[in-house]
């Protein structure tokens, strides 16, 4: 219990210095109960069956409009964010894009795309010395974002930051996703940057590739690009904080033992790490139509915004013997139609970079830590670790 205590006090140390607004609303949250209307943020809902309910009613909730990540995008993007984001036109490009990562086909993506850069880290923590974590699982996700937009995989570190830079911008649109013009004009270069490369690579990538595999399945080049940029921001901090904190819960708590001793139990380290650090900690929504959740009336035009974090956290502490919860489920990754697309590769990310860490069967020493300032997803700066 001691050391569940000292785990948690790590992971509250780098939301409040990632982001000390959600700190508060994650740490108090819990005390609103299930749902409650406050003023500004519009209906906060805590509760993992409520708010699953909510991200499976397409018929009252929508992303587009104020409150929900639609919103942001449509002013960046375009207009046809309103048409491929949510919708028919939404359900259309799911149901083409439903087999983009299979969990077989995932793990075989991460093991050719992380294996060159996680090889000489091992060296390094077999030689005895310290591997900084938080920056190897920056560069690995760095390489898969390069991967997936048909980028040269030169600078992985710079590619990741340019992500996290856009993602940035996105952090004052907590009471409003209303984003000022000069946000907006920030956000376009970005994003033109990132995905230079998609309208050559969709015409002549290899069908193997996942842009190849969006024109083999019949989507268009404006979907593409789309799904591309949602992909860079959905996908790659999300994943590179869960490597991460996975192994950072795994050492705080001690469970790093349980694992070495039964390699099967890693399944079960990814899902309670997604879990516990609920990269994604808060999902929001638009109220399209007057509806009621839990016996409160929610009326057309409000905002919602669900804590999973605090719906996945009130399960318990991290723990290898927790099984699967019929409450929680997955929703790390959502549910209903918007559920996470990457959530296979996410899973294959996290346990292959788990898998390497304790290949050694020796347990790791985490040295000295820094939490990252001013981002989207909070995260490590560093985590140092080398092998006890
Ligand atoms: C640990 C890592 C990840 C977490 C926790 C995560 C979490 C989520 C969540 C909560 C949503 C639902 C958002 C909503 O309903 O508004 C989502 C959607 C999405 N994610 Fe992930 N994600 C992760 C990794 C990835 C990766 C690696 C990719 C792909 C490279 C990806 C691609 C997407 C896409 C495309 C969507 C939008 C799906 C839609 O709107 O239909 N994610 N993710």
């Amino acid at each position: 219990m001691r050391l569940m205590g000292y785990a948690r006090r790590h992971e509250d140390r780098l939301l409040w210095a990632g982001r000390p607004a959600l700190f508060a609303l994650l740490r108090f949250g819990g005390m609103f109960g299930p749902i409650r209307h406050v003023p500004r943020l519009g209906w906060v809902i805590t509760d993992p069956v409520l708010a699953r309910a909510v991200l499976n009613d397409g018929a009252h909730f929508t992303l587009l409009g104020e409150g929900g990540v639609g919103h942001l995008w449509e002013q960046v993007l375009g207009d046809y964010v309103n048409r491929i984001f949510d919708g028919p036109g939404h359900a259309d490009l799911r149901s083409r894009a439903r087999d983009l990562f299979t969990d077989a086909s995932a793990r075989q993506l991460v093991t050719k795309v992380f294996d060159p850069a996680l090889a000489p880290a091992l060296d390094r923590l077999h030689d005895g010395r310290a591997v900084d974590l938080a920056d190897l699982s920056r560069v690995l996700v760095g390489r898969m974002m390069a991967e997936l937009l048909g980028l040269a995989p030169d600078d992985p570190r710079e590619l990741f930051e340019t992500g996290e830079r856009l993602a940035a911008l996105a952090l004052g649109s907590a009471t409003s996703t209303g984003l000022p013009p000069e946000v907006v004009a920030q956000a376009k270069p970005i994003i033109a940057e990132l995905t230079r490369n998609v309208p050559a690579a969709f015409a002549s990538a290899d069908p193997s590739t996942l842009l190849g595999r969006c024109r083999e399945l019949g989507l268009s080049l404006e979907e593409t690009s789309g799904l591309a940029a949602l992909l860079m921001v959905a996908g790659t901090e999300t994943a590179a904080t869960a490597m991460t904190r996975t192994v950072a819960l795994l050492h705080d708590t001690g469970e790093q033992h349980r694992l070495l001793a039964d390699p099967d139990l890693l399944p079960v380290a990814v899902r309670e790490g997604l879990r516990v650090t609920t990269p994604a900690p808060v999902i929001g929504r638009h109220v399209s139509r007057d509806t009621t959740v839990a016996g409160r009336e929610l009326r057309a035009g409000q905002r919602v915004l669900l804590l999973t974090y605090v719906a996945n956290n009130a399960v318990g502490p991290f723990s290898l013997d927790r099984p699967y919860d019929p409450r929680t489920r997955q929703l790390w990754f959502g549910a209903g139609r918007h559920l996470c697309l990457g959530a296979a590769l996410a899973r294959a990310e996290i346990g292959h970079v788990l898998q390497a860490v304790f290949s050694s069967g020796r347990p790791v020493v985490v040295g000295p830590r820094r939490p990252a300032r001013g981002v989207l997803i909070p995260s490590y700066r560093s985590l140092p670790v080398r092998l006890g």
